[in-house]
């Protein structure tokens, strides 16, 4: 682990204030740097690596918001905390330090307490943000439903196993729908798409607790959701590395977060699975999604991924299509985890009206089972043990309700 950087960069042309700032920041154990331009500031900021730096709005020459924007689109300043510093205090000025990039804003006179405070918090939340950082942070458990098929209920699964995880834990839960093209979370929880992964993918700089609570839309259930952006194209504009950001970003902002996937092998869809801590792997006993269920494992096994963080749900198992749960395991060469009746029109009914079944009918034998999916994964998050129970088929667990 590298030593806790403590350099503050304090950039201010008002000589005494920035004496006063370096007093302040000194009296707290920072080692800080005064500089009184943005040109000599940005050329600082390429020699030395600075915790945070403290940027005036006014400044002779290059100003501030300049200054913010270059050190936003320098790859070695990208990362840097950036907390504006301005005599204005309207809220103009502070959108216009935002988009710029800047991470906080504080208004002239400030209390030195608050001036403390910001850049302490600054500083925290940025270790859990650069790139290869090696400070162990709390991290969420990431829960990718995925399914190698339309239609085998993914959503109808990801929206209920959501809400079910946060019935059952209290804790904080984000949905993702990462259907980007043709995502539905919306409806099966009827929500409007007023903000969604697009609005997120567009706000410059680092996101925050702020942004986090801007973009994902609150559910009643208390679970909060980042919906699929509103049209096809905005969803052609989501990269791998934007994927990377919004995972990274909500296992840090969210103590479980369940991710409906798209029904693509693609690279994007390649990345959610990397950053997963388990994969639910949604399957229906029908011939065609057995085997590309089946391909998907070898393809797992072959990137080299743990098979051991993928549990298969056998969705709408006493549809009476003639597969055995025996017969599929044997197929897979992997147990099934769990099973999930089908809920025939209850559970239509809910994706209808837009709420999930455990919030309408939570003691509908499809409701408990998904209750269970969910405290396997709660057990899983507090004893965070790695999996063992896939190791053999024939050491299966009970599936829910069976
Ligand atoms: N266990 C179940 N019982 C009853 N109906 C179900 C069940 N699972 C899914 N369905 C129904 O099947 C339909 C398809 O489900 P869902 O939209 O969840 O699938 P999906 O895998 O997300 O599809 P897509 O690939 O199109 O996103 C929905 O109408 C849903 O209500
Ligand atoms: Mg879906």
């Amino acid at each position: 682990m590298t030593e806790p950087n403590h350099r503050i960069l304090v950039v201010d042309d008002d000589r005494a204030l920035a004496e006063l700032l370096r007093r302040i920041l000194t009296k707290e154990g920072f080692d800080v740097t005064v500089s009184h331009n943005g040109e000599d500031a940005i050329q600082r900021t390429m020699q030395t690596n600075y915790a945070l730096a403290l940027l005036d709005v006014m400044l002779p020459g290059m100003d501030g918001y300049t200054v913010c924007r270059r050190l936003r689109q320098n790859p070695t300043t990208q990362y840097l905390p950036i907390l504006m510093l301005t005599a204005k205090g309207d809220i103009a000025d502070k959108i216009a330090g935002f988009e710029v990039g800047a991470d906080d804003y504080l208004t002239k006179p400030f209390q030195p307490k608050d001036l403390v405070y910001r850049v302490r918090s600054l500083i925290a939340r940025s270790q859990n943000v650069i790139p290869g950082d090696s400070v162990e942070t709390e991290q969420g458990r990431v829960i990718a439903v995925f399914g190698s098929k339309g239609g085998v209920g993914k959503t109808t699964i990801a929206t209920n196993l959501a809400v079910a995880l946060r019935q059952r834990s209290e804790k904080r839960v984000a949905l993702l729908d990462a259907d980007f093209f043709f995502g539905d979370v919306g409806v099966h929880l009827n929500l409007p798409a007023v903000r969604t992964v697009y609005d997120l993918i567009k706000h410059p700089g680092d996101w925050d607790t702020e942004i986090a609570e801007q973009t994902l839309i609150p559910h009643p259930s208390g679970i909060r959701v980042l919906l699929s952006p509103f049209r096809p194209e905005d969803g052609e504009q989501v990269t791998v590395g934007h994927i990377e950001k919004i995972v990274k970003f909500l296992a840090r902002h969210y103590d479980f977060v369940v991710i409906d996937c798209q029904p693509s092998y693609g690279n994007r869809m390649l990345k959610v699975m990397e950053l997963s801590t388990d994969v639910l792997m949604v399957v229906t006993p029908e011939v065609g999604p057995l085997k590309n269920t089946s391909l998907f494992l070898d393809w797992v096994a072959e990137l080299g991924y743990s098979v051991e963080k993928v549990n298969i749900v056998l969705n709408r198992y006493n549809s009476n299509v003639g597969i055995g749960a025996e017969e599929i395991e044997r197929t897979l060469e992997h147990q099934v985890t769990f099973r999930v009746m089908s809920g025939g029109r209850p559970v239509v009914m809910s994706v209808n009206r837009g709420v999930p079944l455990v919030i309408e009918e939570p003691e509908h034998p499809f409701s408990t089972q998904i209750l269970q999916i969910a405290d396997f994964y709660i057990d899983r998050a507090t004893s965070s043990l790695p999996s063992t129970m896939l190791r053999s088929t024939r050491n299966r667990r009970t599936p829910p309700g069976a």
